[in-house]
């Protein structure tokens, strides 16, 4: 068999209503770290999907006199399978919780728990956020009123007999796949919120709702449906059949919001099941409105349409992970959008590809000459790159990011010192000078091919308009990280000026 694949994952949206990009921040990330492995050569399996079950959606497809199914579809098809094409993402799959492969392997799983013993029937009295599908505990309700603490809206309080999943036998089994790194949790605040939680004791939980009927149904217990979010958090599982391939997931990203279910509830579930922990759970912060969580339910959500109707979607995509610290929430503004963009893609990257496209063109008819690599280029390249790595490693795609940006403005300011231009006029009757033309054009066509590979999971379209236009061999996708900085442009190779990759923005 071939070798596992990196496993990531985002979570599963509701589809109670349409994206907003506090929905789409993990998805670019979850793609940007995919494109990234894969551009180490990694075989790389990329899931996202949508949870469509439980009393949200069925609340949602009520109200607009749809049947659940129904609805589920037209919002699949209309807003969030849209979404990933708005921002460009490889997504290897796209699981939907209403999927027979799904249903079958979720009953399937629960029928062998129920078998196992670690499910019994119980009866469940207390408060309910449907915003959240969650049982919440009193003392976290914010007063007067009884509201949730995320969504800012009174609970409902409900009384319903239950299945129950014997999660408390599991303490201690969970404490100790995060003291031995079996699972872990990052970033250090989340670990630090899940190893408190834990520490202060579990109680079983619900596992079933017998109040309604819109979910998969208990096999052992046709009068329930299993409760949503043991339905959903399975999706990482069944999208991959459990396959070895795949399974564990390396890494799950989730907003901080969703900690606690990926971080103790679906570990101790497969415990229960006797399979192997995901790798890694990151949660990320939230992206704010004045201080807030943004939400539909606020009417404070952007749709990533607006945002990437104007300034594309690479453009997008770099925006949130680079302005953006990942596990820190932040907020988003058209001021600083158009700033990043207009600073450092037109300003750096683009320009820098259109100087150097367009000399090659005006001195050398084109053909990039051979020259002597400028060893302050070559090792600002080597920097970058190992600092670049290892901000992906520790999904820190601002320091990535970051790290490659600062390689960008090294070569134009080597560019700008080295004066091509002022070299090419004194060319033509001095041949010392022509050799130098060479090595200045020569060396910055090669960092930019490098630029190209490193960016190029952040920027598909423009790196691949800028890898076609340095006419640089072989495909980008073949280009790897690793070696990015021994390989190097041959000389002769044909240079075409292309469009600028990011066009100045219009007031
Ligand atoms: N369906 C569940 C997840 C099940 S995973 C097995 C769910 N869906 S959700 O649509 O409400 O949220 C999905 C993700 O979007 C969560 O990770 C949540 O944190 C994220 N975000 C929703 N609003 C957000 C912001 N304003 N900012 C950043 N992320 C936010 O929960």
């Amino acid at each position: 068999m071939s070798e596992k694949a990196f496993y990531v994952t985002t979570p599963i949206y509701y589809v109670n209503d349409a994206p907003h990009i506090g929905h789409a921040y993990t998805t670019v990330a979850g793609d940007v770290l995919t494109r990234w492995h894969r551009q180490r050569g990694e075989r790389v399996h990329f899931l996202t999907g949508t949870d469509e079950h439980g009393q949200k959606i069925l609340r949602a497809a009520d109200a607009a006199g749809m049947t659940p199914q129904q609805w589920c579809d037209h919002m699949v098809e209309t807003a969030w399978k849209p979404m990933l094409t708005a921002i460009d993402a490889a997504n290897d799959d796209f699981i939907r919780t209403t999927q027979e492969r799904h249903v079958t392997r979720v009953q399937e799983f629960w029928a062998r728990l129920h078998d196992q013993g670690e499910v019994y029937e119980g009866s469940y009295t207390g408060p309910y956020c449907v915003a959240c599908e969650e049982f919440k505990v009193p003392g976290e309700l914010l007063q007067p009123g009884d509201r949730c603490p995320i969504h800012d809206r009174e609970v409902e309080m409900i009384a319903e007999s239950n299945w129950f999943f014997r999660l408390s036998a599991y303490q201690q089994r969970l404490l100790d796949a995060y003291a031995s790194g079996e699972i872990r949790i990052e970033p250090e605040s989340a670990r630090n919120e899940v190893l408190r939680f834990v520490e202060g004791g579990l109680q079983d939980i619900s596992m079933s709702r017998s109040t309604f009927d819109w979910g998969i149904t208990v096999p052992w217990d046709p009068s329930h449906v299993i409760y949503v979010w043991i339905d959903a958090l399975l999706n990482y599982w069944t999208a991959v059949e459990g396959s070895e391939q795949y399974w564990p997931a390396d890494v799950h990203l989730v907003g901080k919001d969703i900690l606690r279910f990926h971080a103790v509830i679906w570990p101790a579930m497969l415990l229960a099941a006797g399979l192997p922990l995901p790798r890694l759970v990151f949660a990320n912060g939230w992206l704010l409105v004045g201080g807030e969580k943004m939400s539909k339910t606020k009417l404070t959500g952007i749709p990533p349409q607006q945002i990437t109707d104007h300034f594309g979607s690479d453009a997008y995509r770099y925006y949130f992970l680079r302005e953006l610290a990942f596990g820190a929430d932040g907020s988003f503004s058209w001021e600083s959008m158009a700033a990043r963009y207009s600073s450092e893609l037109a300003d750096q990257f683009g320009n820098l590809a259109s100087r150097l496209t367009s000399m090659v063109g005006r001195y050398r008819e084109g053909v990039l000459p051979g020259g002597r690599l400028d060893e302050g280029v070559a090792k600002a390249m080597r920097t970058a790159v190992a600092e670049a790595e290892a901000g992906i490693d520790a999904l820190d795609f601002q320091a990535a990011i970051t790290a490659v940006m600062t390689f960008v403005r090294t070569v134009n300011g080597y560019v700008t010192d080295t004066a091509p231009w002022k070299v090419a006029k004194e060319a033509a009757q001095d041949a010392a000078r022509s050799a130098e033309l060479d090595d200045i054009l020569y060396t910055s066509a090669d960092a930019l091919r490098a630029m190209a590979v490193l960016l190029n999971p952040v920027l598909p379209k423009a790196c691949a308009t800028l890898w076609a236009s340095l006419g640089a061999p072989g495909a980008l996708a073949d280009a790897r990280v690793q070696q990015v900085a021994d390989e190097h442009l041959p000389a002769g190779v044909t240079v075409t000026k292309s469009e600028p990759l990011f066009p100045r923005l219009e007031a």
